[in-house]
């Protein structure tokens, strides 16, 4: 796969990146592609929510929208896959081009507005995958042309919810208008309400955990309400975070122009202090998932640090190709090591104290 890999990234990178990204989910799909070497450690392993998670590092949402080419992404060795997001009705998203990279900054800017297949074919595509030694998660959203959003959010829930390890709620993406206007208290309450209650009567005492995705652009105040309706609100966990609309100067001017959320390594440290807020803000009672930038062990290491129990990539994979997970997992050894720890968990927070 490595090999492979390296031959590909060159022809890969001559492309339109939304047209690799298709060849790559037809690979995936199609089975062709050799498994990885997976590693195994009793200091990787945790368990969260009920779940019992081999290794920390998951896939971020947006790379298989329609949950399609998950037995592929399985064989890459991570400890969970997060799919979507989905709304309730198929949408085109936006216009194309939509996806840019900045390759010398491994930088992604996409404002790809949730194009994917719709709820049908995704529970059709999820209902066809075996699920023994998965761990899956379900990122939720609503179509474009949605003013209600419990409304999408809540039929998601009914469709969705008993074939999911975990959901998320996804009410961070930038290029849905309105979507992360959800993110302030009065509306993320009575949406999370909303969907508990769904939650309650399509599961009933077997509810998955409801996790809350959130920007990485909340000021402190956001922040702290958001830290603070995420407690009383009973949600099981975050995910800090998305894309954001930041623009550092050092980025290509023609590439920083692109409107969209900003993805890799712009955006490691500022998503690992945001965490390291939430973790503050929320006592370290409330599990969260760290997302951003992520593209080796060290790096890793620090989101865990800060305050994640789990963490997730996406950007990363386009750069380095399929043996970053082992390879994140394999320096998530050596770093656990060199502190004294037996097990992962003892590095949940770390640096607070
Ligand atoms: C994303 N991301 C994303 N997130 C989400 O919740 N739903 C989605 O549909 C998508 N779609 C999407 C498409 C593309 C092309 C990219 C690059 C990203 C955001 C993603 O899950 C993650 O939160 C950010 O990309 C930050 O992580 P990385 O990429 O820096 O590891």
């Amino acid at each position: 796969m490595f090999n492979l890999y390296k031959l590909a990234r060159p022809l890969i990178f001559k492309m339109d990146a939304e047209k690799a990204h298709g060849l790559t989910i037809k690979a995936l799909k199609s089975g062709a592609l050799p498994a990885c070497k997976i590693v195994r450690d009793d200091a990787l392993l945790q368990s969260l929510w009920g779940l019992n998670f081999n290794n920390p590092v998951g896939l971020a949402a947006g790379f298989d929208k329609n949950a399609e080419a998950i037995e592929g992404i399985s064989k890459m060795g991570f400890g969970f896959i997060e799919v979507g997001t989905v709304t309730p009705l198929p949408q085109d998203g936006n216009p194309k081009p939509r996806i840019f990279r900045a390759p010398k900054h491994e930088a992604i800017i996409n404002r790809m507005g949730f194009p994917n297949g719709g709820l049908d074919i995704f529970k059709t595509n999820l209902a066809a995958t075996t699920r023994k030694d998965k761990i899956i998660g379900i990122n939720i959203g609503m179509n474009k042309a949605q003013t209600n959003p419990a409304a999408d959010y809540t039929t998601l829930i009914h469709a969705l919810a008993p074939m999911a390890d975990y959901i998320t709620i996804n009410i961070s993406s930038p290029n849905t208008p309105g979507l992360r206007d959800l993110q302030s208290r009065a509306p993320l309450l009575a949406l999370i309400t909303a969907i508990k209650q769904a939650l309650a009567t399509t599961c009933g005492q077997n509810t998955p955990p409801l996790l809350v995705k959130l920007a990485p652009d909340l000021n402190e105040d956001q922040q702290k309400e958001m830290a603070q309706v995420a407690t009383e609100s009973g949600i099981n966990g975050l995910i800090l975070g998305n894309t954001t609309l930041d623009r550092p100067e050092f980025l290509p001017d023609d590439f920083r122009a692109q409107p969209g959320g900003l993805s890799g390594q712009p955006l490691t440290a500022k998503s690992t202090q945001i965490i390291h807020n939430f973790y503050a803000l929320t006592n370290g009672a409330i599990p969260i998932i760290g997302v951003g930038g992520i593209s080796n062990g060290a790096e890793a290491y620090a989101k865990i640090k800060a305050g994640s129990s789990l963490v997730q990539l996406y950007s990363a994979l386009v750069y380095k190709g399929p043996t970053l997970i082992n390879t994140i997992n394999t320096q998530l050894l050596e770093l656990l090591k060199a502190d004294g720890h037996t097990n992962i968990t003892q590095a949940i927070g770390a640096d607070h104290g």
